[in-house]
């Protein structure tokens, strides 16, 4: 074979392999363990965008290459990360569920030239771990802030904060207690749990002598959500009348039915409820429920952070034509907007984290099914969580 035939071959293959490459997206989150269900959502999510959108982006082939991390574990989620960009070869990194694990992947990201979409991790400062962050969830703060001025149109003025002691704990306290108290209101006792509190009669009881008419609570969803709205419920703090107001982290749509009529009528303010009606959420649930299983009551929360994470990595490749480039990636989706399942969304270029509606919702039971019914809009909501480093 002549030389010029030589290159022209060897140009060939080089080309053809650049141009059909494989783009690796490595996703951490809990898929065993107490809150499997959670990660179950990360998964539904991308295979639903995936079913909707197959899984080619110009000549390029997604992969998508899953580590389990059952509990918030900063030190695994590190070593996880790491192994995912050195050994495995991910361009992209996402899902991450618990603050403490996108924090501690966060400053790998800069060395490892991966961009991360959270998928869930909500406390404010996330995103200035890392220039490299990018979240298509919610804030605690910005789920938190709401509820307010909900709380003072009931007339509720003496309040007491429930919520787990770590990041999006203490954000969610300090947004209520910030905006309460700014419209007036009064904190009467502000608690923090640990993390791993199960048992809650002993928090009822001291919500009970605290006199507050309401408690505000956050907790990470999962299954001590549940717990926590059963011993509300059992202690009979709801019979005597103390009203609970929260993020919808505690009442995500798979525990309604375990919680029953018990839990009708409870005010949540979220990002998105399984039941928002719009054409682009009917085609997302659809999908989901089909990708999950099949039983709509499983879907929650997760899953649409993690088809809108999706559809931003899409933008991303797409933008650098398959090309490692962090840096470049983020830039594309800064100032990015579209229409989500959860409503209109957009990528604030300050702090790369969506602005978006908060719902307030009421449990209720329609067509044979507990669901978070929308019944007021907090529209275009940023995060006043973020501060700028
Ligand atoms: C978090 O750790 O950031 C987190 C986890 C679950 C939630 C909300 C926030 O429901």
């Amino acid at each position: 074979m002549n030389k010029v035939l030589l290159a022209g071959l060897a140009f060939a293959l080089s080309s053809s392999v650049a141009l059909a490459d494989t783009i690796k997206i490595g996703v951490v989150g809990p898929f065993s363990g107490p809150a499997a269900l959670q990660g179950r959502n990360f998964q539904a999510g991308i295979d639903a965008w995936l079913a909707l959108n197959g899984n080619t982006i110009g000549d390029d082939t997604i992969e998508i290459v899953y580590r389990d991390l059952p509990a918030a574990d900063p030190a695994q989620s590190a070593a996880l990360t790491q192994e995912l960009i050195v050994s495995e070869g991910v361009h992209y990194l996402a899902g991450y569920y618990y603050t403490p694990d996108a924090m501690a992947a966060a400053p790998i990201l800069e060395e490892g030239n991966v961009p991360m979409v959270v998928f869930n991790a909500a406390t404010s400062a996330i995103v200035n771990a890392s220039p490299y962050v990018v979240r298509t969830s919610f804030t605690t703060f910005q789920t938190s802030t709401p509820m307010a001025e909900v709380a003072r149109e009931r007339d509720l003025n003496k309040i007491i904060t429930v919520v787990s002691d770590y990041g999006p704990g203490v954000d969610s306290e300090t947004a209520f207690v910030r905006a309460f108290t700014a419209a007036g209101g009064e904190i009467v006792e502000s608690v923090r749990m640990p993390m791993n509190t199960n048992d809650f009669s002993p928090m009822m009881q001291r919500i009970k002598d605290s006199g507050a008419e309401a408690v505000f609570a956050f907790l990470p969803a999962g299954p001590a959500t549940l717990g926590f709205m059963q011993a509300y419920v059992e202690n009979g703090l709801k019979d005597a009348g103390v009203t609970l107001l929260a993020p919808g982290d505690l009442t995500q749509e798979p525990d309604l039915a375990a919680l029953g009529d018990n839990a009708l009528g409870l005010l949540t303010t979220f990002h998105y409820a399984v039941s928002h009606d719009s054409p682009e959420n009917e085609e997302f649930v659809v999908a989901a429920t089909k990708a999950i299983g099949g039983n709509a009551a499983d879907l929650s929360f997760p899953a649409v952070g993690a088809y809108d994470g999706m559809y931003v990595i899409s933008k991303m490749i797409e933008a650098t034509g398959g090309e490692q480039d962090a840096a470049a990636a983020v830039e594309v989706v800064k100032g990015l907007s579209w229409t989500s399942p959860r409503g209109p969304v957009s990528i604030n270029p300050e702090n790369r984290h969506l602005t978006q509606n908060i719902y307030l919702r009421e449990v209720a039971f329609e067509d044979g099914l507990y669901i978070n019914k929308e019944i007021q809009t907090f529209e275009n909501q940023g995060d006043p969580g973020w501060v700028a480093p």
